[in-house]
């Protein structure tokens, strides 16, 4: 079998993530069956581009498209109010209109300012998403999120705007550079720690071929990722039941320790900061009675075994992260929420933080 379909069952338009190698060709011929208009705008950046943007601009042109490829220069920086102008602008030139989709190349960041280009110009058109990295294949092309960065934070300002369809081609991981390919890795163990047991030992009886890419894993490791994700986001699509919360096991420690390294001019990968949030919640659950040491001991090891930090330079940083923390988007009337584990497979959202719980996290992660 080369592609593997999975159903993002949100309503009123469900629509498929489809994964396996050579996926990027068929964009054209699934926008042509979807859509009406026949002008299509692709956005890329400039690593990705020279890379895939031939492929897509060939498959839209042959399945009747006019399409046209911009290019944006590669880096978080690019998830901002100013790309989103050349975005509008490049829409303008290609007389994008409420039938003509977007297509994005590239990994979270192209995926993220695309959809939300998609949501807003001419109040939405259709968009297509092709994904490029670990990150994005396995977590932030799923789930409509999308948004651009503003001063006082990062996806500050977005929306939540489903695409017609995300390609997950798996031949694009090859040139995907190590540290992006291992840092996305983070959200796969997350997904397993939050959802899946059985999927935890996979990836504890697969580390090899997982590290090395090997083209007969990923499909599958691939495929139980956008399940477990679309699972999530089709019972909780606006976060309203607590449920897509947990999809932040990590991120609250996770996210501080991103702006901290980013601050100290060594900018970590958001999966690096993510594997450090996950170590410290792992220990904090294990501090709050939830989790059994072992499972905690598991949990890092494992992190450790993919070649992911569990420690981040910032002994110095306490009282930032502290503060940090406090502008996490789970604080809820000044309180502190934290998803913490149960045991692997199973997470929770909390609202009763005790200090000494976080204490115990971050004398683990802080080295
Ligand atoms: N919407 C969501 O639900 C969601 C979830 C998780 C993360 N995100 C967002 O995703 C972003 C991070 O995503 P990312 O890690 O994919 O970053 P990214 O898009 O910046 O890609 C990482 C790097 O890899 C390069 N690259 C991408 N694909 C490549 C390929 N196949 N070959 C060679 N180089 C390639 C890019 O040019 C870039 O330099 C963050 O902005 C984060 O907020 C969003
Ligand atoms: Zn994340």
């Amino acid at each position: 079998m080369s592609e593997r379909i999975v159903q993002v069952d949100v309503q009123p338009n469900p629509y498929p993530v489809v994964i396996g190698p050579g996926v990027l060709a068929q964009v054209g011929p699934r926008l042509a069956e979807r859509v009406k208009g026949r002008r299509a705008l692709a956005i890329t950046d400039s690593n990705v581009g020279p890379l895939y943007g031939q492929t897509v601009l060939d498959s839209l042109r042959s399945a009747g498209f006019e399409a046209t490829l911009l290019t944006l220069p590669a880096g978080e920086g690019t998830k901002s109010l100013e790309s989103l102008a050349r975005v509008y602008d490049a829409c303008a030139e290609a007389k994008i209109d409420r039938t003509s989709p977007l297509v994005s190349i590239g990994g979270g960041v192209i995926g993220d300012l695309t959809g939300f280009a998609a949501a807003t110009w001419v109040r939405g058109v259709p968009f297509a998403q092709c994904s490029t990295t670990v990150e994005a294949d396995v977590d932030a092309s799923v789930g409509g999120k999308t948004a651009v960065n503003h001063a006082s934070g990062k996806n500050m300002i977005g929306a939540f705007y489903q695409p017609q369809f995300v390609l997950i081609d798996i031949n694009t991981l090859e040139t995907l550079s190590a540290r992006d390919y291992i840092a996305g890795l983070a959200e796969s163990v997350k997904h397993a720690i939050i959802r899946d047991a059985d999927f935890f030992a996979f990836h504890e009886s697969n580390l090899d071929a997982i590290r090395s890419r090997d083209p007969a894993l990923l499909p599958a490791l691939l495929e139980r990722n956008v399940q477990i994700k679309a699972d999530v986001v089709a019972r909780d699509e606006r976060e309203t039941t607590g449920l897509r919360a947990l999809l932040n096991f990590g991120h609250t420690i996770g996210h501080a320790v991103e702006s901290l390294m980013a601050r100290m001019d060594l900018p970590w990968r958001h999966g690096e900061a993510v594997a450090v949030g996950m170590a410290a919640a792992a220990e904090m659950s294990v501090a709050a009675g939830r989790l059994d040491r072992a499972d905690a001991e598991r949990i890092i090891a494992l992190l450790e075994r993919i070649d992911l930090p569990v420690c981040a330079p910032l002994a110095e940083a306490r009282a930032d992260i502290h503060k940090l923390m406090q502008l996490d988007k789970k604080v809820a009337a000044g309180k502190l929420r934290f998803v913490l584990a149960d045991r692997i497979g199973q997470a929770t959202l909390y609202d009763d933080i005790q200090p000494a719980w976080i204490d115990a996290g971050l004398d683990r992660v802080l080295c």
